[in-house]
């Protein structure tokens, strides 16, 4: 193996251009690819900016030189001194920057050698997930790897900058932190010195930021990660970054502006996509009823409509039945599919079975006539003013569910969204901004039978509605509000209670005594006796951000190094089992036994 001695990097692969032509260039990377044609070796070669080609000319070249240029293999890390010169008129490859011009090389240095990988370190590759994080290392290399952790370190630079610009501090809170209830689970860290009790990691810096406010800070950021040990999915980590932001004396509308402002410089920076504002606001009612989600998606239109009153009252029993529970028929019209397959329309039964629904009927306005399971219980009359209400016509297809509101609202949302994506509605390269606001302040829990805070507990009420928090907290809307990026929750949160009073009035709404309100969040109603600011903030996914901005389906393609769908990192394999002398250190026993110890007695 050669060191780099003598040798100065002075240019990057990726950056060579035809005005180069004829300077001498030191290069340090990696080799792509070689080909071998006799005489003539070509090497792609690789590093953070991109790709050049190296060419080895036995020729003109001293023998040494050539034969270990023979020698190159895919990852080898080299050095290589050579001349920029232009390629011939036939040999230009339009389909990379530097496709104008290669290096022809001088003097090569093999800096270490690699095993051949485990898959190509090329984009698009199809390889099992599994070994890519195996192998983050070489998943890494991949450009469109690279590509995507650059843009994420644009992304908190553009942030940063944009923070620092408006009044915005960044200060940091900490990691080790105390349990609170609500949300998701806590990650929890024994104390070794306080032995049998727990530190648990920040779900959020969410009092820490508003303390700060108590404190006068006034204007709060930072990018920090939060843990949640919840079910992953997708876009879902136990780890992730959240851009977290409070501020005081703001309404909730100039929190939005400021957002907005934020965010449309930071998609026109990074990623040069223009952004419209102010975006549009949609009440939560509104979401729930038009599209079936707190999230929608309005790249497509494609509505939820209520059609109980056409259906009403007839010899159809599955819909009467439900109407008359206070439950309602709803349905969505997809444009040109009334020839969908039998099969599919199976299909879709299942789908929306997944959702809570009993099941799925259909009109298909066909050119033979109306097709439809409930046919024989309707007149042509009425499915002629199912098709007047709905717009309707010939070559339609209405997807019909009929259940209690959030069941139907529910099911037809996913349905609407899988049909979107069936019928090509979804411009990928659309962005669509939505803010959700007026959330409701609880939503019952069937599991625990009792009213959960929605968002978190330290979100303030409207006005209008705090006389209802102890006798109807159903209709009790909160100052929350979402922001929506193409179906995506990005962001969310709320002005906060900041008046000691009212935060006990609703810990009590959320089945906390006074006693636990006080042992679990003492120090906040504390503080909130010393002129607290009125205040409120909000906090955004980052990695979702930066995945939406990358077109990836995965947070996991943004973070360098993610967890597994199990909460594992295959590379380092964590989470581990530790040794007895650090359990007996922190004073802890587990129940379960030791993989060792299983292994013996299965044997
Ligand atoms: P919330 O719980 O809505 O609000 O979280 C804010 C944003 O963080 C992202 N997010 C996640 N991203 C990846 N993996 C996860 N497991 C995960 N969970 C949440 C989402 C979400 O919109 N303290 C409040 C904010 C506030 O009120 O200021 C909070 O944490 O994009
Ligand atoms: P059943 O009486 O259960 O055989 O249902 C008759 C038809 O009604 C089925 O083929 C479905 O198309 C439709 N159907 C049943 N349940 C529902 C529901 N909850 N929502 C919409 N359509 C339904």
């Amino acid at each position: 193996m050669e060191t780099l001695q003598g040798m100065k990097r002075d240019h990057h692969c990726g950056e060579l251009r035809k005005e180069n032509v004829g300077t001498d260039v030191v290069l340090c990377g990696w080799v792509a690819r070689r080909r071998d044609h006799g005489g003539l070796i070509f090497v792609d070669m690789r590093d953070r900016s991109g790709f050049v080609q190296v060419v080895f000319d036995e020729a003109s070249m001293e023998g040494g030189t050539f034969h270990k240029a023979e020698s190159l293999r895919n990852e080898f890390c080299i050095a290589v001194r050579g001349t920029v010169r232009a390629r011939s008129e036939e040999t230009v490859n339009s389909n990379i920057e530097t496709g104008e011009i290669e290096v022809v090389c001088t003097e090569l240095r093999i800096l270490n050698k690699a095993k051949t990988p485990p898959f190509y370190i090329q984009d698009g590759i199809d390889v099992d997930e599994m070994l890519r994080l195996k192998y983050r290392y070489l998943d890494l290399r991949r450009p469109e790897m690279q590509k995507n952790i650059i843009l994420r370190h644009r992304v908190t630079k553009i942030m940063r900058d944009y923070f620092d610009r408006n009044g915005f501090l960044e200060i940091e809170t900490p990691m080790l932190c105390k349990s609170t209830p609500e949300g998701a689970r806590d990650f929890l860290v024994p104390s070794r010195v306080n032995p049998g009790e727990f530190y648990a990691l920040p779900q959020s810096p969410q009092i820490f930021k508003q303390i700060l406010q108590v404190a006068g800070f006034e204007k709060y950021f930072q990018i920090v990660r939060c843990f949640r040990d919840e079910d992953l999915r997708a876009d879902r980590q136990p780890e992730f970054t959240q851009l977290d932001i409070e501020m005081s004396f703001k309404s909730q509308e100039e929190i939005l502006t400021i957002m907005e402002e934020m965010v449309k410089e930071l998609f026109e920076k990074s990623i040069g996509a223009k952004v419209e504002t102010p975006f549009e606001r949609m009440d939560w009612d509104t979401a729930m009823d038009k599209y079936g989600s707190d999230k929608p998606d309005l790249r497509f239109d494609m509505p939820l409509m209520d059609i109980s009153e056409y259906v009403k009252g007839s010899d159809f029993k599955v819909f009467n039945a439900v109407i008359e529970n206070g439950g309602m028929v709803k349905c969505i019209k997809v444009d040109g599919y009334a020839d969908i397959p039998r099969r599919r329309l199976d299909e879709l039964v299942k789908f929306v079975q997944i959702y809570g629904a009993k099941g799925l009927a259909w009109i298909q306005y066909s050119e033979e006539g109306v097709k439809s399971p409930f046919k024989k219980f309707y007149s042509d009359e009425t499915f002629a003013k199912i098709a007047e209400a709905t717009g309707a016509k010939t070559g339609d297809l209405l997807l019909v569910v009929a259940d209690k509101r959030l069941v139907v609202d529910t099911a037809l949302g996913q349905l609407r969204l899988e049909m979107g994506k069936e019928r090509n509605l979804i411009d990928p390269d659309k962005l669509r901004f939505l803010w959700v606001v007026d959330f409701p302040m609880y939503e019952w829990s069937d599991e625990e039978k009792r009213w959960k805070a929605m968002h978190h507990p330290f979100t303030a009420p409207r006005d209008e509605d705090i006389e209802f928090l102890a006798t109807d907290p159903g209709r009790v809307k909160a100052n929350a509000y979402d922001m929506v990026l193409n179906g995506v929750e990005i962001g969310g949160g709320s002005l906060r209670i900041y008046n000691a009073e009212l935060q006990e009035k609703v810990f009590e709404s959320l089945g906390l005594t006074q006693e636990e309100a006080h042992a679990k969040f003492g120090f906040m109603m504390d503080a909130f006796q010393y002129g607290t600011p009125p205040h409120g903030g909000l906090a955004f996914g980052l990695d979702r951000l930066v995945m939406i901005m990358a077109k990836r389906a995965s947070i996991r393609d943004v973070i360098a190094f993610p967890k597994t769908q199990s909460a594992r990192d295959v590379m380092s394999n964590a989470p581990s089992e530790v040794d007895d002398k650090q359990l007996r250190e922190l004073s802890i026993r587990t129940a379960v036994k030791k993989k060792e110890a299983k292994q013996e007695e299965n044997a």
